[in-house]
């Protein structure tokens, strides 16, 4: 079982991407997760990428290569005002392209939000959540997950050993989720 993992903030010190790391080391048996890199991709503009994708940017089509070869995708979004951040719903733009040949279609996911605020980020993991129905995905319906900055890190570090167990937990969901 391979998962794909796409980070919504493209910061080195992204306590997001930090997350996706440590789950990186809570993997089942024969579970491997890759990060794939986002950050490279230019804005989304339809005139750079035709039907048969022959002049679509090698980033765009990358980054469709791997989802297509992932048995489920891991999305980790952090919450920029209120909403995933523009970088993570330029990356499923051009993945759920071209038309009728989307690498996102009935592709497994689960999505877990970060945030630092009031709602740790349960806003975006709401649209998250709206935005892969429209990329026709399915979407693991339990458990949900959303972590609280202020609870999990001090100092830039992670600091909390439950949200650990929370990863390893929701990852080993979506094996259980891609299965079926
Ligand atoms: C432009 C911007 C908007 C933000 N808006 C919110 C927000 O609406 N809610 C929230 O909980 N945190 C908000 N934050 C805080 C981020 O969720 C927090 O900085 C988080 O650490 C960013 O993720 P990263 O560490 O993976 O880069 C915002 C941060 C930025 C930069």
């Amino acid at each position: 079982m391979h998962i794909v993992a796409i980070v919504g903030s493209l910061r080195a010190k992204s306590h997001t991407r930090a997350l996706v790391v440590e789950a990186q080391t809570l993997l089942g048996p024969d579970v491997t997760m890759t990060i794939a890199e986002i950050g490279d991709l230019p804005l989304f503009n339809e005139e750079l990428d035709p039907a048969d994708e022959s002049t679509t940017p090698a980033s765009v089509l990358r980054l469709r290569q791997q989802i297509r070869e992932a048995d489920a995708v891991l999305i980790a979004t952090p919450e920029y005002n209120h909403a995933p951040p523009g970088v993570l719903k330029n990356a499923l733009d051009w993945a759920s392209r071209p038309f009728m040949k989307s690498a996102l279609a009935k592709k497994p996911v689960a999505a877990f939000s970060v945030g630092g605020g009031k709602f740790s980020g349960v806003r975006a993991l709401v649209m998250l959540r709206t935005m892969l129905t429209g990329c026709r995905m399915l979407i693991m319906p339990q458990p949900e997950l959303v972590i609280s900055l202020s609870e999990t890190f001090k100092d830039g570090e992670l600091a909390d050993h439950k949200v650990r167990d929370n990863l390893r937990e929701f990852i080993a969901a979506l094996v259980v989720w891609a299965k079926r």
